[in-house]
């Protein structure tokens, strides 16, 4: 059988004995990271999948953008699996929502709140959505390798950029009752961070018995302002690469 998958357009033969996919959502940072491990060729390219092979001394892993959210999020980790992919780090940004993080931080989820609209189409909300403790060791050592700040913790995943991560700075300006004071409760709860996949991913690796971990680089601290510095996302999306591939390698050689 020569599985061929739809959405990526992939085929199976392509990514034959590939088990490490790294997952950032923006077609436009596959390469970067693909570069920062090794060698590296694109494979395909259809809607917001784009597919680009890498490998190193440590062996051969994909990089594939997953698009916004996770809806678009499910559908890659589906057909991954079904090519013969078992290990998913998402490689993402964030934004901090504790004191403390400063722009250009990392942050390592250890486990995500599901508001990500997507989970429950896999498991029930009772259900928790955690990373796997090796993909977490893996991230931690490469940050500490590469001397790069970083945070352990948990994630708020919320299907939406603006009104589910309270942002006023809207058309309407407008947000429902339910979300309104969300932002200050969650994080009262401890809760490090907002984007939009990781709970996703993390929910549908367990269900189906893969391994996830995820690690984001911070482009706002929403207790200072609300704008993204355009000239500090270069820096950042470098850092991440770098920390992502060495995870990568850590896990390929058996270290983590
Ligand atoms: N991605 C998000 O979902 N939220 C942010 O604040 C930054 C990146």
């Amino acid at each position: 059988m020569n599985y061929y998958a739809y959405h990526l357009a992939l085929r199976e033969e392509e990514v034959k004995g590939i088990k490490l996919a790294l997952l950032p959502g923006a077609p436009e940072r596959c390469c970067k990271i693909a570069s920062a491990f090794g060698d590296f060729e694109e494979l395909a390219s259809h809607r917001e999948f784009k597919t680009v092979k890498a490998e190193s001394e440590e062996g051969k892993i994909l990089v594939v953008s997953t698009g916004i959210g996770g809806p678009s999020l499910s559908i890659a980790v589906e057909e991954l699996a079904q090519l013969g992919v078992r290990l998913f780090l998402r490689v993402g940004t964030c934004g901090a929502i504790q004191e403390g993080i400063a722009v250009g931080d990392l942050v390592i989820s250890e486990g995500a709140v599901r508001m990500d609209g997507a989970s429950p189409h896999y498991a029930p909300l009772s259900y928790p959505a955690c990373a796997h403790w090796e993909m977490v060791g893996a991230l931690k050592k490469a940050c500490e390798l590469l001397r790069c700040r970083y945070h352990l913790g948990i994630t708020c995943s919320s299907a939406t950029f603006y009104p589910g991560q309270e942002r006023y700075d809207t058309f309407s300006g407008y947000i429902i009752s339910s979300l309104r004071g969300s932002r200050e409760e969650w994080k009262k709860l401890g809760v490090l961070n907002y984007e939009m996949e990781i709970a996703t991913l993390f929910t549908v690796a367990r269900v189906l018995g893969l391994r996830s971990g995820a690690i984001c680089g911070v482009l706002v601290n929403r207790n200072e302002k609300e704008e993204v510095e355009e000239e500090k996302i270069e820096e950042i999306e470098d850092r991440l690469s770098q920390v992502a591939a060495e995870a990568a390698r850590l896990i390929l050689s058996g270290e983590e």
